[in-house]
């Protein structure tokens, strides 16, 4: 992944670096002052947004007679022009001009002439920077939810094709209760589908227009606000210019939604990390998501999850660069908040980086059904079936605790399971135990069981896949 800011932003002889706003000021900008308020090495990557924002407005300002269709179609034309030149590469960003907003509209009047100094009229870069970054975030939203969708996906097939595979289920990562590895991976499926839920809330109020606000007070122009938002897909436009200049809640939002995102992803990742160990040995990674290390010839390290983990923490910081940036800020617009941009991109960045990898990570995951059948079968994960089963022959729950209690410390002296010990040996613990028990201390038998909405039994797996499924289809997938 290449990042817009990791690209130099060199000088380009060729333009005259007048200042846009060089008119009251009497000395030029000291040049470290320059560089240290300039935002363009990571701002550039805005200019989509920001070439789009301005063709609505353009546009706007000639139905409303401010421009002449003439004047609004030469700037227009201006710039889809720079657009080609900036996806061409032939763009030089001038740190002279600050940010992205005064290079674009820099270039613009060097190549259209006087008429593109009319674009700026009822606009300040206050209410033009909120609307780039409010589309560049929309657009990311829809990325990360399509990949999203993918994982989730994956995950449904996956718990589908699992759900009569046996594997310990663990309470303190102790060997618990049999559960099927398909209701595992639907439990993963859960909290994705809420870190999506969560996203498509956010983008609502992260689609709503600022432009109009100007600097902070509104603008003395007849603009038509629901022409710009309408040009540029917003659902609406913000009420309060004050508020809309300064507003980062959206960005905030979408940092918690990220770092909850990134959190379930780490959770995963620590799973797959235990179940590819020796110890484990639950499931196979392809080779393609490992690598190797340099002196253990032996070695194949699930970098992916271990990486996305390690990623999380990054995300983290972003969500709390940002709630502290915003805590100590009067109204309106001030230039702290051009520090919102390189922790959101970098949240955008690794989320989609993460999610991409699991999306194409998890169809590719071998499971190792015997080696988890085993590990199900250690530490006693029937005894509550046995204590469920003594419940039916009339024995109180907690006199069946104990009783089973008791038979799991003569198993555990013995050395053997549960369903191991002999008849006679059970029916010394409690009378009521017939033949028929051992059909109740069977692996399959405590799965089957739970047959109870949301329980791990297989017919349950297999109905809440079809209606993840179900609700996958719905979204579009
Ligand atoms: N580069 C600035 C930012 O990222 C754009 C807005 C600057 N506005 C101003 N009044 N200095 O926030």
């Amino acid at each position: 992944m290449i990042r817009p800011d990791e690209q130099t932003a060199d000088q380009n002889p060729d333009l005259p670096l007048v200042k846009l706003w060089g008119g009251r000021f009497d000395e030029p900008t000291d040049a470290f002052v320059e560089a240290f308020t300039a935002s363009i090495g990571f701002d550039q990557r805005l200019y989509r947004e920001d070439i789009a924002g301005s063709i609505a407005h353009a546009r706007m300002l000639a139905k409303v007679g401010v421009l002449k269709t003439e004047e609004c179609d030469k700037i227009v034309q201006g710039l889809n022009a720079i657009l080609l030149d900036i996806e061409r590469g032939d763009f030089a960003w001038v740190v002279a001009y600050e940010d992205v907003h005064m290079n674009i509209e820099a270039r613009l009047i060097d190549r259209i002439g006087d008429v593109g100094k009319k674009l700026h009229t009822g606009r300040s870069r206050n209410d033009q920077v909120a609307t780039d970054v409010r589309l560049h975030l929309r657009g990311a939203i829809d990325r990360i939810l399509a990949e999203l969708t993918r994982l989730r996906s994956g995950l449904v097939d996956l718990a589908e094709r699992e759900a009569d595979t046996v594997m310990p289920g663990f309470t303190h990562l102790q060997v618990a209760q049999p559960v099927s590895f398909g209701h595992h991976l639907l439990a993963w499926y859960e909290m994705l589908t809420r870190d999506a839920d969560r996203l498509v809330d956010v983008r609502r109020r992260v689609n709503v227009l600022p432009l109009g606000s100007a600097a902070l007070a509104g603008t003395s122009y007849p603009l038509d606000r629901a022409y710009v938002a309408e040009q540029l897909g917003f659902d609406g436009v913000s009420r309060n210019s004050l508020d809309a200049v300064s507003d980062r809640d959206f960005v905030i939002e979408f940092l918690s939604a990220a770092s909850l995102a990134m959190m379930h992803l780490s959770r995963m990742s620590e799973e797959l990390i235990l179940w590819t160990s020796a110890q484990f040995g639950f499931i196979d990674l392809p080779d393609r998501f490992c690598t190797g290390s340099s002196i253990m010839p032996q070695k194949k390290n699930p970098d992916v999850p271990e990486l996305v983990r390690g990623k999380t923490g990054r995300v983290y910081g972003d969500l709390f660069a940002l709630l502290t940036l915003m805590k100590g800020q009067p109204l309106a617009y001030n230039k702290d908040n051009q520090e919102d941009k390189e922790p959101l991109f970098d949240a955008i960045d690794t989320l989609l980086g993460s999610l991409r990898a699991f999306a194409d990570m998890i169809p590719a995951l071998q499971p190792n059904r015997d080696r988890m059948r085993a590990a199900a079968r250690q530490g006693f994960s029937t005894a509550t079936d046995l204590a469920d089963y003594l419940v039916r022959q009339g024995v109180p729950f907690r006199d069946a605790h104990e009783i089973v209690g008791r038979a799991v410390r003569h198993a555990q002296n013995a050395g053997c399971d549960l369903a191991d010990l002999p008849l006679d040996v059970l029916q010394g613990f409690s009378a009521k135990i017939g033949e028929e028990v051992f059909a109740v201390l069977t692996l399959e038998g405590s799965m089957a069981a739970r047959d109870i909405e949301g329980g791990t039994a297989p017919a349950q797996v297999r109905r809440q896949a079809a209606a993840a499924r179900a609700a996958l289809a719905e979204q579009g997938a």
